[in-house]
């Protein structure tokens, strides 16, 4: 099986786009300072503790945050029988600051959960998921983007969370709506931020859209005009350090969250973060030390894992750290099968895309 996600890829016929004439201000969340305002995405089954860390090797994110975790599951976990939550491994020991995303449609289980997160694993942000659009977590548990139908009850849930999480900030990050015929962002975006949250993410699309089609980063800029107090976080197709900077440009945000473009190109935020400062821009590591950097990653998810576990979980990386470039597919066919530490590394070293050329221009990419 290949594991090929759909990730946004700069479009390399794009010219670079210049820098911002004024360098971009860090964005307060509560009393924290999030410098440079550059959000690494929550993403289920990416961004665990490993990720974080190899992503941190880089520099370049003012906040990271976990995979999102259920607040009913991690209160069946805490108090019965299980000690910890598999996604908040790595939490109560890793620098800060750090975000939890948590999902759930109960105010109190939430309630509950986050306070605990608050105040016993001292995380920096508590984030509450309005816009996950997975079936088992909207239709099914009337959660994530099944609530921006009805911004009272978010606002109603966010409130109940603020209240049992203060001082430590609570965030919201929602979509635009369920459909593109019920774009409910600017209404939920108003009971967030009523309710005392302290920022916002918006992901420019539609629950309907998944990943298909483009983010409406028009839309973004709309919920941006409603604001009156918080700082509001674009997310969606951000894919390279100019992407970033014009969205700040174009659309006026506070901060921007990028997800999948940075899951094989780790070194993203770093380059986003010195184009926002007006640097001069990273080049992308060399093939070689791209492929050092995927086995050192392979190392530490299978040090977690365990040889069978951690080899198959790798997999997905190792397609994403591949894509785009030529001689990808032959390097994803071997990875997507590979089931052991010695034959992984065998395939890197061996297989993994050697052609710089391509690389190259994802530093210059564009949105
Ligand atoms: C595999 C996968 C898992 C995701 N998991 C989460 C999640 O746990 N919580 C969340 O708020 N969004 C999640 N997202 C959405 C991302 O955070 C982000 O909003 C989306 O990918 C758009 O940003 P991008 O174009 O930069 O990737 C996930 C996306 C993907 C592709």
């Amino acid at each position: 099986m290949n594991f090929v996600l759909d990730v946004p890829q700069p479009d390399p016929r794009a010219e670079a786009i210049p820098l911002p004439a004024v360098a971009v201000k860090p964005v307060s969340i509560g009393s924290l300072v999030i410098d440079p305002p550059i959000f690494q995405a929550p993403m289920a089954g990416f961004s665990n503790y490993v990720y974080r860390q190899v992503v941190r090797d880089f520099g370049g994110v003012g906040l990271y945050a976990t995979e999102m975790v259920s607040a009913t599951g991690f209160a069946y976990q805490v108090g019965g029988l299980k000690e910890c939550v598999a996604r908040l491994w790595g939490v109560k020991d890793e620098p800060r600051p750090l975000a939890v995303q948590m999902w759930d449609n109960d105010p109190e289980a939430l309630a509950w959960a986050c306070h605990k997160l608050a105040f016993e694993y001292l995380v920096s942000v508590v984030d509450l998921n309005f816009g996950c659009p997975v079936r088992k977590v909207s239709e099914k548990a009337e959660s994530g983007s099944y609530l921006l139908r009805f911004p009272a009850r978010v606002g109603q849930i966010v409130a109940r969370v603020v209240k049992a999480c203060a001082p430590v900030p609570v965030t919201a990050k929602i979509r635009l709506g369920c459909t593109r015929d019920t774009l409910t962002a600017t209404d939920v975006a108003k009971a967030v931020e009523d309710a005392g949250a302290a920022a916002l993410t918006v992901h420019g699309r539609v629950a309907s859209d998944f990943f298909g089609g483009r983010a409406d980063w028009n839309r973004i800029a709309e919920v941006k005009a409603v604001l009156k107090r918080i700082p509001l976080i674009g997310n969606g197709d951000i894919n390279s350090s100019g992407a970033a900077v014009a969205a700040f440009q174009k659309y006026g945000v506070d901060g921007v969250m990028i997800g999948r473009a940075a899951l094989g190109r780790p070194w993203l935020f770093r380059q986003a973060a010195q184009a926002l400062r007006g640097e001069p821009v990273m080049p992308e590591p060399a093939p070689a030390e791209q492929a050092e950097l995927l086995l050192r990653h392979q190392r530490l998810v299978v040090g977690r894992f365990g040889e069978e576990r951690g080899n198959i979980l790798m997999r997905k990386y190792a397609c994403c750290y591949a894509l785009g470039r030529p001689g990808a597919r032959e390097f994803r066919g071997l990875a997507s099968r590979c089931g052991s530490s010695v034959e992984f590394e065998h395939i890197v070293r061996e297989h993994f895309p050697k052609d710089a050329q391509c690389s190259a221009r994802h530093a210059a990419g564009s949105h």
